[in-house]
Formats: C-alpha cells, structure tokens, sequence
C-alpha cells in the first residue's frame, strides 16, 4: 500500500544526496544504496493517511526524517568503532573518521534545509528536539559502558531517547504534515515511541542471536563495546549466573576493546554470549518487547480504520519479530 510513495521517498533521497561534495556524496550514496529498511519513512507515510492527502509534504518530510536517521547512523558507528553497516562498510572504516563527522553533520544539515521548507515551526522544534534527544541518549549510553550495574530503568529510559524519540517524532510528523486531528496526532505519537522501545530491545537481542550475515552490521558488538543491553541486565540479575557472567565482564582481558590478547578477549565475549543465552535472558527481553509491541497496539486500536492503520500494525508485528 505504501509502494508508490516509498519509490517517490526513494528518488527524493537520492535526488536530495547527489548532490555536494564528491566525498560526501561518495560516502552518502553508498550508505543510501546499501539499502536499510525504512521504517521511519514508512511510518511517516502511513501517519499521514490519517489526515488529508498531502503527498507532496509527506514524501519530503518523510525523507528528512530518514537523512537524520542516517546522520544518526554514521555518528554512531565511529562511536561503536562498527565496520559495517547495511552490509557495507561503514563511512567511517571505509573514509576514517573525520570524513563520517562530516558527513553526519552534513546530512544533518540537508535535512533542517529540506524541512525549512516543508515544516511548521512546531515541527521543526519537535525535529530539533528529538535530534537532542538521540545524541542525550548515546552520550548516556557513552558514559556507562563497562557499568555492571546499570539498570532496567536507565536502559529503558536511554533506548527511549536514542531509538523511540525518533520512531514517537516520525508518527507525529506524518499526522501534523496531513493536518490529522490533534488526538489523532497524539495516539500516532506514543503509538510510535512503544513500537520504537519494543524495535531497540528486539536490535539489542539481535546482538546475541543472529549473523552479521544476516543484520548487515556487527553481531556481538554491544559486548565488545562495553554497553549492557537488556540480556546482560537480565544475565547479571540471575542467581545462577550472575556472578560467573560480573566476574568475566569485569575480568582485565574480558570482553571490551581495548589493550590485551584479541583472541583472548573474543574467547571472553564467546563464552558471555553463551551465558546470556543459556540464562533465559533472551526470553525474557523478548517478552518485555512485546510488552511494548502490545501498548503500541493499544494506541492504535481507537484510531480509525484504514490503509494508515493497517500499514502501521504490519511494521508493528515485524519490528519485533525481525531477522535484521
Ligand atoms: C538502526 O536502525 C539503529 C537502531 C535504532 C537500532 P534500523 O534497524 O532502522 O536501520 P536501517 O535503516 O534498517 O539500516
Ligand atoms: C541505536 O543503537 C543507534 C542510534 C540511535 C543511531 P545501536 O548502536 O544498537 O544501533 P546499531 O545496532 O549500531 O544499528
Ligand atoms: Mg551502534
Ligand atoms: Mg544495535
């Protein structure tokens, strides 16, 4: 249903990232072709069916929104040292790191311009607070790696901020771009900000459970850079495993980067995997996934019928059972 509009997204990112420095659009173009699912795009789109048609707002608007999330993207990768992504390599292991800086801001940039277009202040302010919102979230993140204590409330309220603030924002967008009503707009809003909770923890149980064959981007690579996802908050919490798996996390040689044996260190993140694991920890962040997929449902569910809400349920059910 979301087909014709996803090809105008499409040819409007490339249209809008064509152009500009060769090396920026070198770097931007290869990340762009490499593909990615997106989501945010999509559910900007099927947002926007809940108000009057207004495609040619909607296609720019929703394509802004995925140029930030590729700024985000290549940000984060030179954070989380990443070698690939999308199953190419990233702009920073491929161009090093000062050229993926400016190409994040460059990207950034391209999309406050394309939005300064289109938007309405409120919007534009809702955008510039969610943008905070990611970098409050990954400096969080930054700050407690290697933290064997860290808790359930400050991971959730960090994937809240890093993921779901931009999930919440691209429901919010595609109802104010299609003048929807107020109340609409605001179900549309936490619809999005549970669906992007449920998406983040599903990505960190990734981590643990699938092929970098198969999500296009490091498997293992949380653990290798010290952030404790909700498997290892559940891991360290059992009384079978807790401590065996707080003495390997904290061992000198044990599963962060840094100096030391790298066969060491792997052999370490091998068996930190296999605990998480074995613990039942998968389950059990599965579960609080669906927790979140099944309040995300229930903002949905007084909404009026249609293609907007259909669409929005589909991305519901597959961002949580997911294989990339
Ligand atoms: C990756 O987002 C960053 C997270 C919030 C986990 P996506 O999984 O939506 O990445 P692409 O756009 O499909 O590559
Ligand atoms: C989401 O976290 C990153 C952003 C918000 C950009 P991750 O670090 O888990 O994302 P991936 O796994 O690298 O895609
Ligand atoms: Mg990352
Ligand atoms: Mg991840």
């Amino acid at each position: 249903m979301l087909a014709e509009s996803l090809r105008k997204v499409e040819a409007y990112l490339e249209e809008q990232l064509s152009t500009g420095h060769s090396l920026i659009s070198g770097a931007v173009m290869s990340l762009l072709r490499a593909g990615g699912k997106r989501i945010r795009p999509a559910l900007v789109l099927a947002s926007g069916m809940f108000g009057k048609a207004a495609p040619a707002k909607l296609v720019p608007v929703a394509s802004a929104i995925e140029i930030i999330h590729m700024a985000t993207l290549v940000h984060d990768d030179i954070i989380d040292d990443a070698d690939t992504r999308r199953g190419v390599q990233t702009v920073h292991a491929r161009y090093g790191a000062d050229v993926a800086v400016f190409t994040g801001d460059y990207l950034f940039t391209r999309a406050f311009h394309i939005l300064s277009e289109y938007a309405s202040h409120e919007m534009l302010s809702s955008v510039a607070r969610a943008v905070q919102e990611v970098c409050e979230g990954e400096i969080e993140q930054y700050e407690a790696r290697g933290n064997t204590a860290v808790s359930f409330g400050q991971y959730l309220r960090r994937i809240r901020q890093k993921t779901a603030m931009l999930f919440a924002l691209s429901c919010y967008a595609g109802a104010l771009v299609a003048e929807a009503p107020r109340g609409t707009a605001d179900a549309l809003r936490r619809f999005g900000l549970h669906l992007g909770i449920a998406f983040q923890i599903a990505d960190d149980i990734l981590d643990f459970s699938q092929d970098s064959a198969i999500t296009g981007k490091p498997a293992g690579h949380d653990l290798a850079c010290g952030v404790y996802t909700l498997p290892v908050i559940y891991a360290l919490g059992s009384n079978r495993w807790g401590s065996k798996l707080r003495d390997l996390l904290v061992a000198p040689n044990g599963s962060n980067s840094g100096p030391g044996n790298e066969q060491e260190r792997h052999e370490a993140r091998e068996r930190i995997i296999a605990i998480v694991r074995e613990s039942g920890a998968l389950q059990r962040a599965s579960q609080v996934a669906e927790r979140y997929a099944a309040r995300a449902r229930r903002c949905l569910a007084p909404l009026p019928d249609g293609a907007g809400k259909e669409i929005l349920a589909d991305i519901l059910a597959s961002a949580v059972h997911r294989a990339s």
